[in-house]
């Protein structure tokens, strides 16, 4: 078959408001894959309750996430854009990887131990087996090429781990993704404590900037953001002297797409108040087109259905020939 494109797939929780940081480091780079390849990109609902309290509006938040796609340039009629519980092999796909590793393996994710410590209520199994089901969500359509940020990697490689040893059983079950970690996404940390990433559920929301803040208020953040007291005031990257404007650098270098190094030329000798200034200017040009779009598609709640009830219907019949390879494999009964 010539027109056979090769399979992306990302995904992204719809837990709440979406900041920059979910912007640079996925989005803005999963609307280029589009016209080369087959893309999925799924809204993550069943990830999201790991953490999620049960009264959050999960429902109201899926929407909005199908918007965002939508407002960043995702096109349904490129793309398959779907809500994985919609498509139930995830979860059926998920239960036969969980019986093929090994609890220490899972309990070794950094992700893992990292959440669990900050957790406040009671850890549950769901999240220790959450790399399991993005697992699944990825060789279920048999991905050749996932998009994500440098903080999943560890659950990538994991992902092509089990892959391959499913693969040793029956030859092809899968196919091995390739890991794309897109150049000029660096992690984007957060404005007021530059050691932390930036994150929709920091305490403190002078740090984090959301896709649809206000331009009064992106003025505010980054007039505050934390520079350094470095008196020489000299504007280069140095994550250990100077984390807060190497933080800067990484944002302008991620939204431009130009290296650290061509920005360290262009400001040398400029003070940090003209960089804050440039920083407002372009994150406020690129936040204000997302909103726009954004608000447009959000009023329309029947198109936004019909969009993901479509996807599914399209994951669904890729989801399908994999989940047969795989009940095979497992000789469960056939009826
Ligand atoms: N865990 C990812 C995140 O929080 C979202 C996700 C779920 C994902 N399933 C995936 C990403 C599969 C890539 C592939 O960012």
């Amino acid at each position: 078959m010539g027109d056979f494109k090769s399979i992306v797939f990302s995904a992204m929780q719809p837990s709440g408001s979406f900041t920059l940081g979910n912007y640079l480091g996925s989005l803005k780079h999963w609307s280029k894959m589009q016209k080369k390849y087959q893309c999925f990109f799924c809204i993550a609902d069943l990830h999201a309750i790991t953490t999620l309290n049960i009264n959050s509006d999960l429902n109201k938040n899926t929407l909005d996430a199908i918007a965002l796609y939508l407002a960043c340039g995702i096109d349904p009629k490129k793309s398959i854009i779907f809500v994985q519980s919609h498509v139930l092999q995830h979860t059926a796909l998920y239960w036969f990887l969980n019986c093929r590793l090994s609890y220490s393996e899972l309990t070794r994710m950094t992700q893992f131990k990292t959440k669990i410590r900050n957790s406040s209520s009671f850890s549950t199994a769901g999240l220790l087996n959450y790399p399991i089901l993005m697992a699944a969500d990825i060789l279920l359509y048999q991905s050749s090429k996932v998009i994500v940020g440098e903080d999943q990697k560890q659950h990538l490689e994991l992902t092509r781990k089990l892959a391959k040893k499913i693969n040793n059983l029956q030859k092809n079950t899968f196919l091995i993704p390739e890991i794309i970690i897109p150049k000029y996404s660096k992690k984007i940390m957060s404005l007021f404590n530059p050691t932390k990433k930036m994150s929709k559920s920091d305490e403190n929301n002078n740090g984090t900037i959301f896709l649809l803040d206000k331009t009064a208020s992106i003025i505010k953040k980054i007039k505050k953001a934390t520079t350094d007291s470095d008196i020489s005031s000299k504007i280069r990257y140095d994550l250990k002297e100077k984390p807060g404007i190497s933080n800067f650098l990484n944002i302008l270098s991620s939204i431009r797409e130009v290296s650290i190094l061509s920005l360290e030329k262009e400001f040398s000798g400029k003070k940090y108040s003209y960089l804050k200034e440039i920083l407002i200017n372009e994150i406020s040009i690129v936040i204000k087109k997302i909103k726009n779009n954004f608000y447009f598609f959000r009023k329309n709640e029947l198109f936004l259905k019909k969009v993901v009830i479509d996807g599914a219907k399209k994951a669904n019949f890729f989801a399908k020939k994999t989940m047969k390879k795989v009940y095979n494999l497992f000789k469960v009964l056939k009826i």
